[in-house]
């Protein structure tokens, strides 16, 4: 082990959601891997022993992608649990015990915001803190003021070195090789800016609703939920600037460059919609405001990007589930004007399958009907992102590595762009669950030549 890498991994919110859904299969990946060598500690309210904690874990692997039986073996070997109350320090003393001589935990925090402010202090207090790395998950905030609180509060405690804030996304391959596309074709740069570019359009679409999360959607919405963080981190990879190495300073130097280009976004360049149901599910308002579907329109004021519009949408209850960038080409010249064809486009899918694809016209076989479009398919990879994103980003904080996480100035930008829509109370429409959004606002935010709606 490295002079660098995490000694011990505890995780607050052992007990959880996102514990039992995506932490434990990513911790039997990492010890498939040989990637996990450490004492594994949860920490959580319940008081149980480390035989419920392990028959938790054990429930969430047969239900998230099944056992593997060697590094289940060695994963619940690592595994020890620590209960107690958060604002207690009798907690954070049995975790210091529980650390025995690990020098560099890296502290999880898989919990909601509002209890950061507490466990940081007592991490310090009880002397847990000395030497750690602190891991925190997204909606790192609700909003720019509350994201400059929390950020106040972990740098009481911690440098910001050693604070790896979460974005899933950006463990996705696809989402991080985004930026190797960009650099590493050379018949990219050329055409990559407002000269030939028309529009760029990123969806993330679900065909699921909340799936039992009504509290914690109660408390986002798709703009704080996927938008402001996750679809963000797509636009930073495609609309940067070339970095000068592939080093993580220098990637997250240009991410922010780009949102510090984009100005706040108008009411007027925003539809939200919530779909039909969604106030009858568990612990949502009969009365909710939340939106479930949201459309923005963004610019970047940069040399590059003048006057090219980013369209970026996201819902839930949509027809199909991807992630999808479409760089839609500026129209070609005079000569066929009247055949009315297609911009040539970049289609960039991100899920559920990985593929890069060319769209552009072609003489077809009808004579009545000469202009034909046709997609030319470069790369299509099913289940290529063999190593889920949470396993990576684990791995990664593990190591110190920090390109994969937002860094303090990039989650105040990205707060900066939305907040004053947040706090804009602007209609909700409703949409019917499997369509694409409520009806009748498709125009208003929408690239030329509308959204591309697979089928
Ligand atoms: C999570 C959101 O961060 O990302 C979910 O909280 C969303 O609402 C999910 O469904 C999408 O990511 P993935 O990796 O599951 O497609």
């Amino acid at each position: 082990m490295s002079q660098s890498e995490s000694d011990a991994l505890v995780f607050f919110g052992a007990t959880g959601d996102l514990a039992f859904k995506k932490i434990f299969p990513a911790l039997q990946a990492m010890a498939k891997r040989g990637h996990l060598d450490v004492p594994v500690i949860g920490v959580a309210r319940p008081e149980w022993t480390v035989d419920q904690f392990r028959a938790r874990a054990r429930a969430s692997l047969e239900m998230h992608g099944g056992i593997d039986p060697v590094a289940w073996e060695k994963l619940c070997g690592l595994l020890r649990y620590v209960s107690g109350d958060y604002s207690d320090p009798a907690t954070f003393q049995a975790l210091r015990k529980a650390l025995g001589a690990a020098q560099r935990p890296a502290h999880y925090l898989a919990i909601p915001p509002q209890m950061f402010a507490s466990v940081v202090a007592q991490l310090e207090r009880s002397g847990c803190a000395k030497g750690a790395r602190v891991l925190v998950e997204k909606p790192f905030g609700r909003d720019l003021a509350s994201a400059r609180e929390l950020n106040r509060i972990l740098l009481e405690s911690f440098d910001e070195s050693a604070i790896f804030r979460i974005d899933h996304y950006l463990g996705k391959r696809p989402v991080n090789n985004l930026h190797f596309f960009r650099f590493a074709n050379e018949f990219l740069e050329p055409i990559w800016n407002h000269r030939y570019i028309e529009s760029v359009q990123i969806t993330l679409a679900e065909d699921f609703g909340v799936q039992g999360r009504g509290g914690f959607y109660e408390e986002t919405g798709a703009i704080r939920d996927v938008i402001q963080n996750h679809l963000f981190q797509v636009l930073t990879n495609l609309a940067m600037e070339p970095t000068v190495s592939t080093g993580s300073k220098s990637i997250r130097d240009e991410k922010v460059a780009v949102l510090k280009a984009i100005p706040p976004l108008e009411t007027k360049d925003l539809v939200r919609g919530q779909f039909k149901c969604y106030r009858g599910e568990k612990d949502v308002a009969p009365d909710s405001r939340v939106e479930t579907y949201a459309a923005m329109r963004l610019e970047i004021d940069t040399e590059r990007w003048q006057g090219v519009p980013f369209y970026l949408r996201a819902g839930k209850c949509l027809p199909i589930t991807f992630t999808e960038v479409v760089v839609r080409l500026r129209r070609p010249g005079n000569l066929y004007r009247d055949l009315n064809l297609k911009p040539n486009a970049l289609r960039l899918r991100i899920s559920p399958e990985i593929l890069f694809a060319l769209g552009m016209n072609v003489l077809g076989p009808d004579e009545q009907k000469p202009g034909q479009s046709v997609e030319m398919v470069a790369c299509r990879q099913h289940g290529a992102d063999e190593k889920a994103a949470y396993e990576r980003v684990l791995g990664d904080a593990m190591e110190g590595d920090a390109t994969l996480f937002a860094r303090q100035d990039y989650a105040e930008e990205a707060w900066r762009i939305v907040d004053p829509v947040l706090k804009a109370d602007t209609p909700v429409h409703e949409y019917e669950a499997k369509t694409w959004g409520p009806k009748g606002f498709e125009a208003i935010v929408s690239p030329a030549g509308g959204w591309h709606n697979p089928s």
